[in-house]
C-alpha cells in the first residue's frame, strides 16, 4: 500500500487554514492535519526579523510538538505573512497580526495606516503580501517557499469578504480589494495560494 505523506498545518489562525486547505485540497498525496489534531500548545514568540525566519521559528517548535503527539514521519508546514506599506517604510510588516497593539480591531489598525499615509501625501500607495512557508520532518528543515502579491492600498476599506487587511488591498488588475472576490479568485493570485502551490508541487514530487 502507499503511503500518503501525513502533514500538519501548524497555525492558529482559522482564516489561514481555511485558505491553505483549499490550495492542498487540489489533488496532492497527502493527508493533511491541523493544530487541533495535537494536544494544545501555547504559541511560541515571533522574534525573527523576516517572515521567513518567523516561518522556520514556528516550524521547528511545532514540529517538536507534533513529533511527540504523532511520530516523526508526520511533517509541520508553518507559514508567516502580513503587509508591506512602501510608504511606511515596510510597516506593518512582520508586526502585521500585532500592529497598533496585539488585540487592536482591523478597524483601528486601517485607521492607523491611512493617518500615517495622509501625512505623506507625495509617497506611492504601493504594497505587497508576502507568505512564506517553512517545512520540518524529523527535526530538519526539508521545504521552503515564498509567495507575493504585489498591489496599493486603496483609498478607503471596501468589501466583507477575506480577513485581516483585505478590505484595504487593493489588486490592481481586479480593479478591486481583496475582500470583494471570493476566497477561490484571492487565492488564485495572492501570497498565501502562490506559496502553497509551490508546497503542493513539492509534494507531489516526494517518493511515496
Ligand atoms: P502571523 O500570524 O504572524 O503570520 O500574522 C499574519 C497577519 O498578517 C494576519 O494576522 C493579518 O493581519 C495579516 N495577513 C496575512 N495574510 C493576510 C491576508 O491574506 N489578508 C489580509 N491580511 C493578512
Amino acid at each position: 500500500m502507499i503511503e500518503r505523506i501525513r502533514l500538519v498545518i501548524a497555525t492558529t489562525n482559522p482564516n489561514k487554514l481555511r485558505e491553505i486547505r483549499e490550495v492542498l485540497a487540489e489533488d496532492h498525496p497527502v493527508e493533511l492535519g491541523s493544530l487541533s489534531d495535537v494536544p494544545p500548545i501555547a504559541e511560541p514568540e515571533e522574534t525573527g526579523e523576516t517572515f521567513e525566519e518567523n516561518a522556520r521559528l514556528k516550524a521547528f517548535y511545532y514540529a517538536r510538538h507534533v513529533a511527540q503527539a504523532r511520530g516523526p514521519r508526520v511533517l509541520t508546514v508553518a507559514e508567516d505573512s502580513g503587509l508591506i506599506v512602501d510608504a511606511l517604510g515596510g510597516e506593518p510588516g512582520v508586526r502585521s497580526a500585532r500592529f497598533v497593539r496585539p488585540e487592536a480591531t482591523y478597524a483601528e489598525r486601517f485607521a492607523e495606516i491611512y493617518r500615517r499615509l495622509a501625512a505623506r501625501p507625495a509617497e506611492p500607495r504601493t504594497a505587497r503580501f508576502i507568505c512564506a512557508l517553512a517545512v520540518v520532518g524529523d527535526g530538519a528543515l526539508l521545504f521552503e517557499a515564498t509567495g507575493r502579491i504585489e498591489g496599493e492600498i486603496s483609498d478607503a476599506p471596501r468589501g466583507n469578504a477575506g480577513f485581516g487587511y483585505d478590505p484595504i488591498f487593493n489588486y490592481p488588475p481586479f480593479g478591486r480589494s481583496l475582500a470583494e472576490v471570493t476566497d477561490a479568485e484571492k487565492l488564485r493570485v495572492a501570497h498565501r495560494g502562490h506559496a502553497f502551490r509551490k508546497l503542493g508541487e513539492w509534494l507531489s514530487s516526494q517518493p511515496a
